[in-house]
């Protein structure tokens, strides 16, 4: 059977949709496939039963279901190519009107992102509350002994307020670090303006931090140019310093001394156009190869115990990304285990 005993219009608007689409013939052959379609399951398809196209039981019923009873339905389709798997959710039409009578429409909507999406919220939503949980629960146990067995023991109350107080400061710090990352979300397209140097957000950073890390034995040394200007959002870019300054000083060695350095690019190659490199290095135990891609993840932490000593919720580095993305900049993070780490922020010159 030809298309062309089809009216044009349905050909025409069966190839103008950009999901793949298939038209079956009273047959059950593949009339007309889109090139989406083409795309998907190659161009051999065309004039091929539906049965050896698609091949998946739970799609073949409600397939059968229109061409026999004429019922429209809804199915799942997975499409694996290599070690991707596309999820599309099928509708099922079979058509009534006069000169397509007889034929099915299926028309395929991918749906893997959605998956994405949904389950990325789903394991937010219970790190969140993994998070919130520890802190609660030694709360509550900290409160119980101060209404128990230290009720009459000022020593032993003290040591427990001060326990409290770390506590509710890791939770008030999860809470704030929630906050700008949502607020970063919100803001992802939009790009900043301020023209920000570099030279004086990092020098405030390290004037900052430097007497925390001097308790801790750690110099930060600052090595670069006077200025350096890019287009940006100050309080922001500070962020990006302080929290990969912190790092550095929190997991590398001690004594120890972390480098910060700026430096030009006269043209970058993946953006196109002259950048500033911020990179922050330490030398530390650094981390192992495999935990590096997923280092900018939410709440990943190599060594959570070490972290959340530290008070650390595992948010810096993806706020730093984040940042770094609606700067349109590029991060990169190198390590060896027992090498030391450096992180390198790139943002576009102003
Ligand atoms: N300089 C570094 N050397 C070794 N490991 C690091 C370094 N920087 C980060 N990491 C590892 O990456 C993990 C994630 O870092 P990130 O800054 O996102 O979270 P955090 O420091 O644990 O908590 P937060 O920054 O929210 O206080 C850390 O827990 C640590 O295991
Ligand atoms: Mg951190």
């Amino acid at each position: 059977m030809q298309a062309s005993d089809l009216p044009d219009l349905a050909i025409q608007i069966v190839d103008a949709l950009a999901e793949p689409v298939l038209l079956l013939d009273p047959k059950g052959r593949v009339q007309r496939a889109n090139a989406a379609a083409h795309e998907w399951f190659g161009t051999w398809i065309d004039g091929q039963s539906y049965v050896s196209v698609l091949r998946q039981p739970g799609l073949l019923t409600p397939v059968e279901d229109a061409f026999f009873r004429g019922t429209p339905g809804h199915a799942r389709f997975s499409h694996s190519s290599g070690a991707v798997e596309t999820q599309f959710d099928v509708t099922v039409t079979p058509l009534r009107d006069k000169g397509a009578r007889g034929r099915v429409l299926l028309v395929f909507r991918d749906v893997s992102g959605r998956h994405d999406a949904a389950s990325m919220r789903r394991d937010f939503v219970a790190n969140v509350s993994h998070e919130l949980k520890t802190p609660l629960t030694a709360m509550r146990g900290f409160i119980e002994t101060l209404l128990g067995p230290a009720r009459a023991d000022p020593a032993a109350q003290e040591r427990f307020l001060g326990l409290m107080a770390q506590e509710v400061g890791r939770m008030s710090r999860l809470v704030s670090d929630l906050l700008v990352l949502s607020r970063l979300e919100g803001l992802a397209r939009q790009r900043p303006t301020e023209t920000v140097d570099l030279v004086l957000v990092l020098g405030e950073a390290v004037e900052m931090l430097s007497p925390g890390a001097e308790v801790e034995d750690v110099e930060i040394c600052v090595e670069g140019p006077a200025t350096a200007l890019v287009k940006g959002d100050r309080d922001q870019l500070m962020q990006v310093v302080s929290n990969l300054i912190e790092n550095g000083v929190k997991y590398g060695a001690h004594p120890g001394t972390v480098r910060t350095r700026l430096r030009h690019i006269a043209r970058e190659p993946v953006l196109r156009a002259p950048a500033w490199a911020l990179e922050v290095t330490d030398d530390g135990p650094g981390v192992a190869p495999e935990h590096v891609p997923r280092l900018t993840e939410r709440f990943y932490r190599v060594d959570t115990g070490r972290s959340r000593a530290q008070g650390g919720t595992g948010l810096g580095l993806s706020i730093v990304k984040h940042i770094v993305n609606r700067h349109r900049g590029r991060m990169r993070i190198d390590s060896e285990q027992g090498e030391g780490m450096t992180v390198t922020v790139i943002l576009p010159e102003a």
